[in-house]
């Protein structure tokens, strides 16, 4: 039984995370997921737009995922390798060199990301597409006051 360990925020769920969930199951036989609280994204100054509880719950209704458990802070890495008996610690490769002190512990690998997709790309285009609304809304009432001011 080959256990794989990975971390992450997992917000507004997309297609890079599943595509990385299934490499990283598919390099063993059980992927558990240290899924960041809001407390310990606070302390790195991110703020998601799902509250942790719903990003467990829809890390945990994914295929390709075994086990989800808090990553509540930087340190915690070697107990949780140790308690689930991981053998391969995976992280994507925007991650490349920052966790190679692991390796007399566990193999330590990074994958390719997916290209043109992130959290912050999603929020962008939220942010983008709600202020073309306004836009056209400002639009409306200038036309509409327009309007009102030749009665
Ligand atoms: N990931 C990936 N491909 C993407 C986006 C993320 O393989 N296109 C991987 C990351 O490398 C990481 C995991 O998914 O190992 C969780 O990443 P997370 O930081 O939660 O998602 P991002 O989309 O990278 O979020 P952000 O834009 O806030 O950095």
């Amino acid at each position: 039984m080959k256990t794989v360990i990975t971390y992450g925020t997992f917000d507004l769920f997309h297609i890079g995370h599943v595509r990385l969930l299934r490499r990283l199951r598919e390099l063993g036989d059980r992927l558990v997921v240290g899924c960041s609280t809001d407390e310990f994204n606070a302390t790195k100054g991110k703020r998601s737009v799902m509250p942790y509880d719903q990003r467990v719950e829809i890390l945990e209704a994914c295929r390709y995922v075994d086990k989800v458990f808090p990553e509540n802070d930087w340190d915690q890495k070697p107990d949780d390798i140790e308690r689930e008996q991981a053998d391969i610690f995976a992280m994507g490769d925007d991650w490349v060199g920052k966790f190679d002190h692991l390796a007399d512990q566990v193999e330590v690998v990074y994958l390719p990301r997916t290209q043109d997709i992130s959290t912050t790309d999603v929020r962008q285009l939220v942010k983008s597409l709600h202020t073309e609304q306004v836009e056209e809304i400002k639009s409306a009432i200038d036309h509409l006051s327009g309007l009102i001011s030749k009665l």
